[in-house]
């Protein structure tokens, strides 16, 4: 696909420059008529924090896809250097792999051709040999389970941290931590039934919920290697749909605060290295964009393990490390307030909720004229478009999203089958 030329008149969403590389041509600017106007560029060289909200059908996954799908398209240079990480609750983003055949004639309208994306995708051992017999990369995926605290222990069982099956888990746990620097759930059981200051009757039901999360065959000694999950140019899926929600939020704390740590190393390399006058980058993990689909379930406005991580850290300090983020909710309003006021590149698709028109009012930024609910009913309701509240360039446009070239994988089931 030929990259249509960056107008010096256009504004590169989300950077202060007006043209160069590195850029995200998302869609284009949308006329009240229904008419096109010129491409619309996003900058995917800066972490960013892009939230996308609209209700139910109105394209926010469509539109998550297309951000992957272009970041996956960048000229090689910048694509090396930055690793796609999909946190697929519902797994629907396997079909990245599979071109666009339902959009054909619409994707013809805007110039391009269908296509599919190569991607590699963790998930339970299940839906490995599912994947893999639609040859699609796929490998199992495995938490150490030395990087599980005491605080995820209670999570998986939801158990408040002062309960004595959740304190005599925790026990067990930093025993093994102690005495081993790999373990497994079964150390962890040895531990608790050496512990002679529990009574018999917590032990045999903290070790059944032990025995049931070895069953989950998720945990591991060794882990998926965090180097294998995030890979510069690559597209990884981790379809955790098969989990329960608990261990879902552990999953994506653990993966997530992972990813972080590493960015932070990597981050004092290149520093080092620039000191030394060397520019030649060699790191491990890339500059990294966690896509979040259904993101209320990690960052709801209640206490919730995975805020400690994508708020505290991707947030509040993502910026250095370079860390971005892509969230899409159907429900701005359950999130947690930092994470509206974090977004600096807000993508809304029709929304008709007061509540969560009255979220997203809260934040509305001082260069936006005008209620957001107002601006909300312009937008009407064609599938794909969206308002952009844009805080580098203090700029609110309305766009059509570029149809996807691979194939949409979140369509709600139908009885009549459609193409356009
Ligand atoms: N930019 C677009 N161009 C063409 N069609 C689109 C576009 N965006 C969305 N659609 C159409 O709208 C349908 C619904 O989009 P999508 O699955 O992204 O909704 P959603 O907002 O994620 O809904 P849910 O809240 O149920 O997850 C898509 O299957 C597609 O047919
Ligand atoms: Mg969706």
């Amino acid at each position: 696909m030929e990259k249509a030329k960056i107008s010096d008149k256009l504004y590169v969403l989300g950077r202060r420059e007006k043209t160069g590389g590195g850029t995200l041509n998302i869609g284009r600017y949308y006329a009240l008529d229904g008419s096109l106007g010129s491409h619309v560029y996003i900058d995917a060289l800066k972490p960013h924090v892009v939230l996308i909200c609209g209700k139910r059908g109105y394209g926010k996954s469509y539109t998550m896809g297309t951000f992957i799908e272009e970041i996956a398209s960048l000229e090689e240079e910048a694509r090396e250097n930055i690793g796609i990480v999909v946190i697929d609750t519902l797994g629907i983003f396997w079909t990245l792999s599979q071109p666009n055949k339902r959009q054909v004639n619409l994707i013809k309208k805007w110039g391009m051709d269908a296509k599919n994306f190569e991607i590699k995708i963790f998930s339970s051992e299940e839906n490995v040999n599912e994947y893999r017999n639609k040859d699609i990369d796929a490998e199992e995926l495995l938490i150490k389970t030395s990087e599980l605290n005491q605080h995820h222990w209670a999570q998986l069982f939801n158990l408040a941290p002062t309960d004595y099956v959740a304190a005599a888990i925790g026990r067990a746990v930093n025993r093994a931590r102690e005495k081993k620097e790999d373990f497994d759930i079964e150390d962890i059981i040895e531990f608790l039934e050496g512990d002679d200051r529990l009574r018999d009757e917590i032990k045999v039901v903290a070790e059944n919920l032990l025995y049931m999360a070895k069953e989950w065959k998720i945990f591991d000694k060794n882990g998926t290697s965090i180097y294998d999950i995030v890979k510069g140019g690559r597209i990884t899926i981790l379809d955790i749909s098969p989990f329960a929600e608990e261990l879902k939020i552990v999953i994506v704390a653990i993966i997530s605060r992972k990813i972080f740590e590493e960015r932070v190393k990597e981050r004092r390399k290149y520093e080092e290295m620039l000191m030394e006058g060397s520019n030649k980058r060699k790191e491990e993990i890339p500059i990294t964009w966690l896509a979040i689909d259904e993101a209320h379930v990690f960052l709801p406005e209640e206490e919730c393990l995975t805020k400690d991580v994508l708020i505290k850290q991707w947030m509040r300090q993502g910026r250095q490390p370079g860390v971005a983020l892509i969230l899409a909710t159907q429900r701005p309003s359950s999130l947690d307030a930092e994470v509206l006021s974090h977004s600096d590149i807000i993508i809304c698709h029709r929304l008709t909720a007061q509540e969560d028109i009255d979220a997203l009012n809260k934040v509305r930024p001082t260069y936006m004229q005008g209620e957001i609910g107002d601006a909300i009913k312009r937008i009407g309701t064609e599938k794909g478009v969206a308002l952009i509240l844009d805080d580098t360039s203090e700029a609110v446009h309305i766009i059509k999203i570029r149809p996807r070239l691979s194939w949409h994988g979140g369509e709600e089931p139908s009885a009549m089958i459609k193409n356009d």
